[in-house]
């Protein structure tokens, strides 16, 4: 699986140690930047990484700020993308069986660096719910075609 990763200075660590996790997992990822912790916009790389779920390049992207709030808002402007800003396991599980989230965006200053990578983890390996939930991810591509 292709993920591509993004983070402003705030996600820069957490988002390399996030890479280097993935990469002995044997993901492929692409790192959208930024690459060091020089003061940044974390709007930059949301695009970067939403545009690349967007067109087809990657399957899955991984988001990191200070907070994950700005990186959510961003990467749900763009077409196809399902962002979700979760601060634990059980948000992660529950934004794949339910939401089929395919960005998931991490808070760098709210969750240790072991606790951001369970959060990955759980993210990774739950699958979606379909059923029901199906529905209701179908009805949010509805609303992007009415903006
Ligand atoms: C940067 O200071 C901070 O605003 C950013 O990382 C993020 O938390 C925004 O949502």
């Amino acid at each position: 699986m292709k993920i591509a990763l993004g983070s402003d200075h705030a996600g820069f660590e957490a988002k390399e140690s996030i890479e280097r996790w993935l990469i002995d997992q044997g993901f492929a990822c692409f790192d959208k930047g930024t690459h060091d912790t020089e003061s940044c916009d974390y709007p930059d790389f949301a695009g970067e990484v939403a545009r690349s779920i967007s067109i087809g390049e990657s399957e899955m992207g991984i988001l990191v700020c200070g907070t994950g709030i700005g990186m959510s808002i961003c990467a749900n402007k763009i077409e196809k993308v399902r962002a979700a800003l979760c601060h634990d396991e059980h948000t992660a599980q529950m934004s794949r069986e339910h939401n089929d989230s395919n960005v998931l965006c991490l808070g760098a200053r709210l969750n240790d660096q072991e606790s951001l990578l369970r959060i990955v983890g759980k993210w990774l390996n739950t699958p979606f719910g379909g059923d029901r939930h199906a529905r209701r991810v179908s009805k949010i591509g509805d609303l992007e075609q009415r903006r």
